[in-house]
């Protein structure tokens, strides 16, 4: 399963619009029903507008109602090492309670609990 997780996401990168850094990225979160979406890096031509794979692939998530993620897997088709979610992706997944953490890497998956690479994300205080 997490092989087929990678897998779909290293295929989902191959759609990534990425003509500035030629860095692509794909990305697949499962809901806690089950259901999965991809998502790809967009870049622009004003740099800073570019959005990651996991923020797409979270966006279209939460664009079909779901508020919970249990994995997300991530694949960077043009990297010799795994490439791990930048810190802004790692406190998107938080707040959707993503779990696990799954990384194409050349030996094979690399797996981590959110916790593990992001601890201590922001947390508005309880009202
Ligand atoms: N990128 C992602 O898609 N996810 C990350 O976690 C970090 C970086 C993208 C953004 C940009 O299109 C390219 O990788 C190079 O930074």
């Amino acid at each position: 399963m997490t092989d087929e997780l990678v897998a779909r996401a290293r295929s989902s990168a191959e759609r990534a619009y990425a003509p500035f850094s030629r860095y692509r990225v794909g990305a697949v979160v499962v809901a806690d029903d089950g259901s999965m979406f991809e998502g790809v890096n967009v870049e622009n031509s004003a740099y800073g507008s570019t959005m990651c794979a996991e923020a797409t692939a979270i966006g279209a998530a939460a664009t079909a109602g779901v508020r919970k993620i249990d994995t997300i897997a991530v694949s960077c088709i043009d990297d010799s090492e795994p490439g791990y979610p930048c810190g802004n992706c790692r406190q998107l997944m938080m707040e959707f309670g993503v779990e696990r953490v799954l990384l194409d890497g050349p030996e094979g998956v690399i797996e981590h609990p959110l916790e593990e690479i992001f601890p201590h994300g922001f947390k508005l205080p309880p009202e």
